[in-house]
């Protein structure tokens, strides 16, 4: 047995570590990675000294105060949880069963389904999608995951990263702003029985354009056609028309394929980003199948990270269970909403009149908290150099980030480098 090139008689010379790391560092392998492409410009925009700098990276609400609040709704649940919970004892593989059935009661409001489906409590929308992965690859680690061509910046390193095998389809015209329906329709025709197609549920990330209703049902047609498996990341449901509205395509997909995938997150809807919260469903053919995915899925969170944090999914678990504060969540959720929308309105106006000529209209036809600003990287990074604005290099931009206040001064340096 040799280990970093030097003789190992016995595993019981493993333990001299000491000696081994003289020989060979085994970090020395390793290679400092770059920063990462949205998280990274938290990071860069709080050590930027300067007073007027807007930041319109990584994906959290802000107030029209820049803040991002504990919503009133989950302060008194958790007020209830301090109250009430009388242990920190182990909740299980899958979770709180309370949780896991209120999220998917959320997800896809069809209690026909309760016997083919089974939801799992995941740490955040994150944590949910790695556990999709691990169950995938267990059931197919052949198929070809097809994914949007643009699509969040950490599908790829997770699910790549993950050993699933992913590929493009056409979603995002940059040149028109629009949907690029024919050629994704085209491309996943050309799709194999089998393979996996990811799509965004609402609020697409990053472009912020979702297909309208008719759109997905042509596209649920080519999946059904084709014999594909859905796989829907949804962590903005509530951020675009409505909790119902949003979930449109998974309620339609649910009614009309054997299997699928959900991915959800609480992060956003429930402002629980740090708490990781979040739920993995499957939509199986019959029940004894859903059970073997289940117990699959156990155990892939086992061999992960053992159990998902309780925390924040209690917090859920007792607004979604309580009928007054579930409208009072819905209220704070609509408030997140309208703030997004009239941010949009806002910051096209003010580019109106200080780029004119420029056509950003683009902003107000996408929904939730991102679309492209629709310029280059070279002046994606003059807008962070010379003035303080800061957003992920493909000109995403976080809407949540404008305010009433920095709007005039946001739309000056964009018109200013165009
Ligand atoms: C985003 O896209 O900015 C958010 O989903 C946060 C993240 O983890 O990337």
């Amino acid at each position: 047995m040799s280990n970093c090139g030097r003789r190992v008689e016995s595993w019981v010379d493993l333990y001299d570590l000491p000696t081994i790391l003289k020989d060979k560092p085994v970090f020395e392998t390793l290679d400092t990675l770059p920063a990462d492409a949205i998280l990274g410009l938290i990071a860069e925009h709080r050590n930027d000294p300067r007073d007027n700098k807007i930041d319109l990276g990584v994906g959290v609400y802000r107030t029209s105060a820049g803040e991002t609040p504990v919503l009133d709704v989950v302060k008194v649940a958790e007020q209830r949880l301090l109250d009430q919970q009388t242990s920190k004892a182990y909740i299980g593989t899958a979770g709180d069963p309370e949780f896991n059935a209120a999220m998917q009661r959320l997800t896809f409001a069809n209690p026909a389904l309760d016997e083919r489906l089974m939801t799992m409590q995941a740490p955040g929308g994150s944590g949910s999608l790695r556990v999709a992965a691990g169950l995938l690859l267990r059931a197919n680690p052949d198929a070809t995951v097809w994914v949007s061509e643009p699509t969040w910046a950490n599908h790829h390193p997770l699910l790549g990263g993950a050993g699933l095998n992913l590929k493009p389809y056409p979603y995002y015209d940059t040149a028109s702003h629009t949907i690029r329906l024919d050629a994704m329709l085209g491309a996943l025709s050309g799709a194999a029985r089998g393979d996996v197609v990811l799509l965004h549920a609402c609020c697409h990330n990053p472009s912020g354009l979702d297909p309208s209703e008719e759109q997905w049902r042509a596209i649920a047609d080519v999946i059904v056609e084709r014999g594909l498996v859905p796989f829907i990341d949804m962590a903005y449901q509530g951020f675009a028309e409505d909790i119902d509205r949003d979930a449109f395509v998974i309620r339609h997909l649910a009614d009309r394929v054997p299997e699928m995938l959900v991915c959800n997150s609480c992060s956003k809807n429930f402002g629980l980003y740090r708490d990781r919260v979040g739920t993995v469903s499957v939509l199986a053919e019959d029940t004894s199948r859903r059970d073997v995915v289940h117990s699959q899925a156990s155990n892939v969170v086992r061999t992960m990270y053992s159990v998902p944090p309780d925390h924040g999914a209690a917090v859920v678990s007792i607004i979604l269970s309580d009928a007054s504060l579930r409208a009072n969540w819905l209220i704070e959720l609509a408030e997140m909403r309208d703030r997004l929308k009239s941010m949009r309105s806002l910051l096209n106006d003010a580019l109106e009149s200080k780029a004119p000529g420029a056509d950003f209209s683009h902003l107000v036809r996408a929904s939730g908290m991102f679309c492209f600003l629709g310029v280059s990287k070279e002046q994606v990074a003059k807008l962070k150099t010379d003035y303080g604005v800061y957003m992920v290099d493909s000109s995403r931009i976080n809407v949540a980030g404008i305010t009433e206040a920095n709007v005039e001064y946001l739309a000056e340096s964009i018109a200013a480098v165009l």
